[in-house]
């Protein structure tokens, strides 16, 4: 059976540039939250290489941001590597309003 899912508030969306990231945390996990095309997309921001926190600064292209360490390149969609390898979690963002809920329920195994 599913967990119902929990919202939590995380940042407001004029903190969110078009085309950026901000860096928020949920509980102890990280999160790089990206705006693209007015689009909301939460990702782990742990890259999982060498684990730095650094996927909110990476380099977006379309729907993708490469890491700034060393390149490695996750799909802001599926969180799946597409350069590199791996992956990092994937997060459900709500909007109301102004403002913006990233789901905290642990993922399904
Ligand atoms: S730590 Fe991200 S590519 Fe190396």
């Amino acid at each position: 059976m599913s967990m119902e899912k929990s919202f939590v508030k995380v940042a407001r969306l004029s903190d969110i540039a078009e085309g950026k990231s901000a860096r928020v945390s949920l509980g102890d996990d990280e999160i790089a939250l990206w705006r693209v095309r007015g689009k909301l997309y939460a990702i782990g921001n742990v890259c999982s290489h060498q684990h730095f926190s650094e996927l909110h600064r990476g380099m977006l292209s379309g729907l993708t941001v490469a890491c700034p360490m060393h390149g490695w390149t996750y799909s802001l969609e599926t969180g799946i590597a597409v350069s590199g390898s791996g992956r990092v979690r994937t997060y459900e963002v709500k909007v109301e309003g102004e403002n913006v809920f990233i789901d905290r329920t642990p993922p399904e195994t």
